[in-house]
């Protein structure tokens, strides 16, 4: 399917060589105030021909919102956004008239519809991006202006070379399980995660915001890059102030829609949450995050090794996960490999090609959180705004019911106190 989410629904369309690339976004709130510069920003932060680390097609990406804004404001109605190919270049994909090219969806393509498009990539390219992209700027200025939600990725590795701070890799010494309970991911990452911005993830190329592991990053994309091959890596991305109570348990929990729409972007091999493998080397009561009361009166938690989501719902605390992304499947090294027909050959791909989709990738992660966020916010507070509207269960016992404000309130100040006054959230 081409539509994502339930609420703030997001249908992209395009192919790789066509006319034009974009999104329909139906349920945005009306009354929003939108630029094209708001979506620009993200779709120039995705475009190709941003360095020499990625593709040379010359695309400016420039958005041309079709529909549903007047005057500045959206209106409620479909949001139309356009994007248009100019840089095609269908010859360059002539061989591939002959080969499907290994582990690309050419085949896959052509087993289900029985049909494709001549060239590129067709919709398994990554111009069909440019629509969430785009749908998910507009998701994230609501976001932003009205809950302060803060989304940030940046890249934590290229082939084996990790962001020091975030590597999850431990050497097991010996046989015996080591129950010492370190912490899955270094202090220095956490920190990392509740103050890295946009600004900073920039001043690098590869989108790494370490100067020294960014720069041995750049050497090795360089170096597949010679060697006419390509190389994988993963992206990181932190949600800051996120609402709690976000997440559609059972099927729609928060961790699964945004896996499935982390593993909708193209390229993409592997998703994990919060502490993630890594955290099943550490005993529980290690890796439980008790809870304390915060300044603001609600309950949080003093570490965060669930992620920000419990039971599949947000608990305020950051949301951070890390998607794998597979090296390029299109290379102009010569793959042995067999034609259409069966016939055994060779395959050498020209065409323009990143070697590694990593630092290009980032603002995709963005922009997909941003559409899991965004949904499941208008879905709850759908249910919260109809719930609210019946009388308060006062008579319910304390463990059934939200706290009162004015218990969370006494707890922030002594938590030790014993709460009893009662009046309704
Ligand atoms: C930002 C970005 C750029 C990409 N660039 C290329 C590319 O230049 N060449 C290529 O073969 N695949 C590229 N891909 C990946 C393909 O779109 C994708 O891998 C391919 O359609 C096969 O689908 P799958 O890997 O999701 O199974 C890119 C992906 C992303 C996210």
């Amino acid at each position: 399917m081409s539509t994502f989410g339930r609420i703030f629904r997001v249908t992209t369309y395009g192919e790789s060589h066509c006319a034009s690339v974009g999104a329909i976004v139906d349920g945005c709130p009306p009354g929003l105030e939108l630029a094209a510069s708001d979506i620009q920003v993200q779709l120039s932060r995705r475009r190709p021909g941003q360095s020499n680390l990625t593709t040379p097609r010359d695309e400016k990406d420039l958005v041309q919102l079709q529909s549903g804004i007047e005057q500045g404001v959206t209106l409620g109605t479909p949001i139309g956004l356009l994007v248009r190919n100019e840089d095609q270049r269908p010859k360059d994909y002539s061989e591939t008239d002959l080969y499907p090219r290994p582990s690309h969806a050419d085949l896959t393509y052509l087993l289900k519809y029985g049909v494709k498009a001549s060239s590129g990539g067709g919709r398994a390219s990554a111009r069909e991006t440019i629509g969430r992209v785009a749908a998910g700027a507009i998701a994230e200025k609501y976001l932003r202006q009205v809950y302060g939600v803060e989304i940030v990725a940046f890249v934590t590795s290229v082939g084996k070379i990790h962001l020091p701070t975030a590597s999850t890799q431990r050497q097991t010494q010996g046989e015996e399980e080591d129950d010492t309970g370190e912490d899955p991911l270094s202090p220095e990452f956490v920190k990392l995660l509740s103050t890295i911005t946009r600004e900073e993830v920039d001043k690098f190329p590869t989108r790494c915001p370490d100067g020294p592991t960014s720069e041995r990053m750049t050497k090795r994309i360089i170096r597949a890059k010679d060697a006419m091959d390509s190389i994988g890596g993963t992206v990181t991305c932190v949600i800051r102030n996120s609402p709690a109570g976000l997440g559609e348990p059972v099927f729609d929990k928060f961790e699964a829609t945004l896996a499935h729409a982390m593993l909708s972007i193209p390229a993409t091999k592997g998703f994990e949450i919060g502490s993630g493998f890594r955290g099943t080397e550490i005993p529980g009561s290690k890796h439980n995050d008790p809870f304390m009361a915060r300044a603001d009166g609600t309950l949080g938690t003093k570490t965060n090794w669930s992620g920000g989501i419990q039971g599949g719902i947000t608990n305020g605390e950051n949301i951070y996960f890390r998607v794998a992304f597979k090296s390029p499947a299109t290379i102009s090294q010569a793959q042995a490999t067999a034609q259409y027909d069966g016939t055994s050959g060779t395959l050498a791909a020209r065409g323009r090609h990143d070697p590694c989709v990593v630092p290009r990738a980032v603002p995709i992660v963005e922009a997909m959180a941003a559409l899991v966020l965004m949904d499941q916010l208008l879905i709850q507070n759908a249910r919260r705004a109809t719930a609210n509207l019946l009388p308060p269960l006062d008579y319910l016992p304390p463990s059934m019911v939200l706290p009162p404000k004015r218990v969370l309130e006494k707890l922030a100040e002594d938590p030790g106190a014993e709460a009893v006054e009662v009046t309704s959230v």
